[in-house]
């Protein structure tokens, strides 16, 4: 079977992150960059040996020769670029959070129904060996439950402006924590009830800082605290992004499940506000597992 041949619909940070896994795949191909930015479309069609480089999808459409498209435009972009696709009979992989509102989500997967193509919403947590060891774990009951599964998460945020307007990006509740939201029901199922509470610390739209506690039908529970407030080379910046995740059950067994992100190298001045700065160097090399009272333990 021929390779599909896709198009990278945006190439800024998480759309190079794309080209270069599809340089490693044999049953997808990229024929094409879109950006806006000119440039930008065209650097990374060059670095990855990608043939045309264009500034708008409806360019790439009309250029013919297409299979899907691979959506990594800004969150607020998604649906238009989702139902043009769609309506060209063109396959959809879209970037998560997958819409801005219920209402753009409902118009994308009508689209794709109407068109008779996939849409596919790149949960990427769901595909990764490292959140596949923490499943698999969780799943075999090794560290007991209910759970209640704790992620704070503090850093200065992405750079691009749009990640914190309420109407293009909607902050880290959404943004970041998606992935939470959406592994959680992986693991523990449909929820019965949330509560959140939001704040600012920056002068933007969208709240940059808060916290959500979503209980599960099955008694789990997830405790997110996430910011993207703090200040540009602040120390505790660097201080809170060695984030970890933890896990413990509430039944007097306490359970230990950490990721440790190590400290920068001193060299690294970048380190975590790079363009992909802390997503491409997560050096999640480790998973360890640990009940206490078991004092069983796996690493992965
Ligand atoms: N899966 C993950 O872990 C992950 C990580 C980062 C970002 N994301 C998601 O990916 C999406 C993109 O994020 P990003 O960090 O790459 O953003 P970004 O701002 O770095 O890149 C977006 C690109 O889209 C281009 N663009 C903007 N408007 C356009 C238009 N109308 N037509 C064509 N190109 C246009 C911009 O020029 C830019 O290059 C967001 O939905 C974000 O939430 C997911």
């Amino acid at each position: 079977m021929s390779a599909l041949r896709v198009a990278l619909i945006g190439a800024g940070g998480i759309g190079e992150h794309h080209a270069a896994r599809y340089s490693k795949v044999s049953g997808a191909e990229l024929v094409a960059t879109v950006d806006v930015d000119g440039e930008r479309a065209k650097a990374v069609a060059e670095k990855y040996g990608i043939p045309n480089a264009y500034t708008s999808i409806d360019e790439a459409i009309a250029a013919g020769g297409l299979d899907a498209v691979d959506i990594c435009l800004p969150t607020w972009l998604h649906k238009e670029a989702a139902v043009k696709a769609a309506e060209a009979g063109l396959h959809v992989l879209c970037e998560k959070p997958m819409a801005v509102s219920l209402e753009d989500a409902d118009a994308m997967i009508d689209a794709a129904n109407a068109a008779g193509v996939k849409l596919m919403i790149a949960q990427c947590r769901r595909w990764d060996n490292y959140w596949g060891a923490v499943e698999k774990a969780l799943k075999s009951g090794v560290i007991g439950g209910p759970v209640v599964w704790r992620d704070v998460q503090g850093s200065q945020g992405p750079k691009p402006a749009w990640f914190y307007a309420r109407d293009k990006g909607l902050g880290p509740l959404v943004d970041g924590a998606i992935h939470n939201y959406d592994f959680a029901r992986v693991m523990f199922g449909e929820a019965s009830w949330a509560f959140a509470s939001t704040r600012n610390f920056k002068d933007v739209t969208a709240p940059d800082t808060g916290i959500a506690i979503v209980r599960f039908e099955s008694g789990d529970e997830l405790q997110l605290s996430w910011t993207w407030g703090l200040p540009q080379g602040s120390y505790s910046a660097r201080a809170m992004t060695s984030w970890g995740l933890k896990v413990s059950s509430t039944l007097g067994r306490p359970v230990a499940m950490s990721r440790f992100l190590p400290p920068p190298r001193a060299t690294d001045r970048s380190w975590p506000s790079g363009r992909m700065g802390r997503s491409s160097r997560s050096p999640m090399k480790s998973t360890t597992c640990t009940s206490m009272r078991s004092n069983t333990s796996s690493t992965a």
